[in-house]
Order: C-alpha cells, then sequence, then structure tokens
C-alpha cells in the first residue's frame, strides 16, 4: 500500500519535473517569421451580412478601378437582399441602372497608362487564384519608396496596385533578414528573407478591424465569382431536412402496409 502510495505521488510529479526541464533554447537572434503565404480568409459564402458589407467595400473601394463584368447589380442586390433605396443609396454609382453590368468607369488605356498596368476584371479572381490569395495580397501590402506606388506586396512581388487601402490599414514596413546560403561550389548567394511586419503609420481600423474589412471583401469576390453558391449551400439545408422527413414518411408508410401482411 505505501508503495503504492509512493508510485503514485511520482506519477503526479512527473509533470512538474518535466515542466522543469529548461526548453530548447531558441538562438535569440533568429526571429520567427510570419507565415502569411498560409493565412486563410475564412470567409462563409452563407453570411448575407458581410457580403452586404463586401459589397459596399467593393464599390467603395474597389469599382473605381475593376470590373465585375459577368454581375448586375440588379443581381447582387436580389442575391444579397439589399432593397431598392439601398441599391440606389450605396452601390449604385451615379449615371448607373440597377439593369447594368458593373464596369468601372476607368477605361483600359487609362490603367494601362496610370499603372503601367490595366487593373484586371475580378469576376473570377477568387476562383483563379483562390479566396486566401486575394486575402493575403490585401494584407501584405508594405511601404518601399523603390516603386512607383511607394509600396510592395509579398503576394504579388512588384505588383502594380497602389495600396489602395493604405487610410484604414496605415502603412506597414517590411522587416527582412538577409540569408546566407552556401551554393554547391561553396559561393555564397545573399537574399533577402521577409520576417514580420511593423506599423509605424496606423490607420483608421484596428488590426483585427481590417482582417474583417478584407474577409468580407473577399467574400464578396467569392460570390460574385459563383453567384450560385450562396444559393446552393441554402438550397442543401431544405434537401437535408426534406430528405429527413421523406425517411421517416416512407418509414411510417413501410409499417403501415406491413401490419396486414404479417
Ligand atoms: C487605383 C486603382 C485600383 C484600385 C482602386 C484597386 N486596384 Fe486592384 N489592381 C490595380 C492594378 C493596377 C492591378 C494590377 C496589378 C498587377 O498586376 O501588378 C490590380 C490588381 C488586383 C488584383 C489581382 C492581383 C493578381 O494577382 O493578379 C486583385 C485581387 C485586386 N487588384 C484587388 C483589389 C481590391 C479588392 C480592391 C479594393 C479594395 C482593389 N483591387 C482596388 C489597381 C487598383
Amino acid at each position: 500500500m505505501r508503495k503504492f502510495a509512493l508510485l503514485a505521488t511520482a506519477f503526479a510529479l512527473l509533470p512538474l519535473a518535466q515542466a522543469q526541464e529548461p526548453a530548447a533554447a531558441a538562438p535569440a537572434e533568429e526571429a520567427v517569421a510570419i507565415d502569411w503565404a498560409h493565412w486563410q480568409a475564412g470567409n462563409e459564402i452563407g453570411n448575407t451580412a458581410s457580403l452586404q458589407r463586401g459589397a459596399r467595400n467593393f464599390m467603395g473601394y474597389c469599382a473605381g478601378c475593376h470590373s465585375l463584368k459577368y454581375n448586375r447589380y440588379s443581381r447582387v442586390a436580389e442575391d444579397l437582399k439589399i432593397n431598392d433605396g439601398q441599391l440606389s443609396e450605396y452601390l449604385l454609382p451615379a449615371g448607373s441602372r440597377k439593369a447594368d453590368y458593373i464596369i468601372t468607369s476607368l477605361a483600359y488605356e487609362d490603367g494601362e497608362a496610370w499603372f503601367g498596368k490595366a487593373p484586371p476584371d475580378l469576376s473570377l479572381i477568387t476562383r483563379s487564384k483562390g479566396s486566401d490569395y486575394v486575402y493575403q495580397f490585401l494584407k501584405t501590402f508594405y511601404a518601399d519608396p523603390a516603386t512607383p506606388t511607394g509600396v510592395n506586396n509579398l503576394a504579388l512581388p512588384g505588383t502594380a496596385m497602389p495600396h489602395v487601402l493604405s487610410d484604414l490599414q496605415g502603412v506597414q514596413r517590411g522587416v527582412f533578414r538577409t540569408v546566407e546560403s552556401k551554393g554547391a561550389s561553396g559561393e555564397i548567394t545573399r537574399s533577402e528573407e521577409f520576417v514580420n511586419f511593423d506599423n509605424p503609420v496606423p490607420g483608421q481600423l484596428t488590426a483585427a478591424q481590417y482582417d474583417e474589412f478584407v474577409r468580407d471583401t473577399v467574400n464578396f469576390l467569392d460570390y460574385a465569382g459563383e453567384p450560385y453558391k450562396a444559393k446552393r449551400i441554402d438550397l442543401g439545408i431544405w434537401v437535408t431536412l426534406f430528405l429527413l422527413v421523406f425517411t421517416g414518411l416512407a418509414y411510417l408508410l413501410k409499417k403501415e402496409y406491413w401490419r396486414d401482411v404479417k
């Protein structure tokens, strides 16, 4: 019995002993790099409030340069449960009609001349590059005096797009470190490796609010690329419910039929 008590105490103390073992010391100067390439948008296409906010964000901050040439305002309003009053107040640009496609007023040639590259139509961007990519793109602008726009981007290095959300996010600075690697013949090559951001110029939004802003915007682009997706998820719930009820009914019916046979 004594032995058992001793053993039990020993086991109880085991975690303590382990906890006291010194943690493997990480080299102090090796800061852990932010894994931005694995950031996930985490947007929900069934979240209508988020889609509405995303539509407002898009019209306010993106439609000046980008089109959604396969989407009509009226269809967006219908899908996102935006009424006529809200549509004309918040979304419809002056001079546009409900039935119009969402086309930017920026002419292709002007875009090319001003940015060196015309802003692409964004109807299918989340389908071609993924919603996580667009999320990463909008979050990884950083100051770079060497570019014409004054900013660069981790997801699309050398991008021609200015940081149009800098009022909201602020302008973050990229912190890089030089890594040296030895080639096969012993020559040393140096390259810049991204570590993290610091944000000396804060914007109007907190980091969490900015994430939310970007998530909503990406959600709207996700919807725009496949307007049926939101409906399909809606419908899926009803189909499942119907099948459940139907199974119940079929079972009752079967019992009813077989009662006389047995
Ligand atoms: C002032 C004009 C302008 C505005 C406003 C603007 N963009 Fe852009 N955008 C561009 C240009 C120019 C490019 C082309 C960049 C390139 O290919 O380097 C671009 C490219 C993109 C791309 C494609 C990136 C790729 O990998 O090809 C995405 C996504 C994008 N913009 C999203 C947005 C979103 C979302 C907004 C609104 C928050 C927005 N843009 C607002 C000018 C603009």
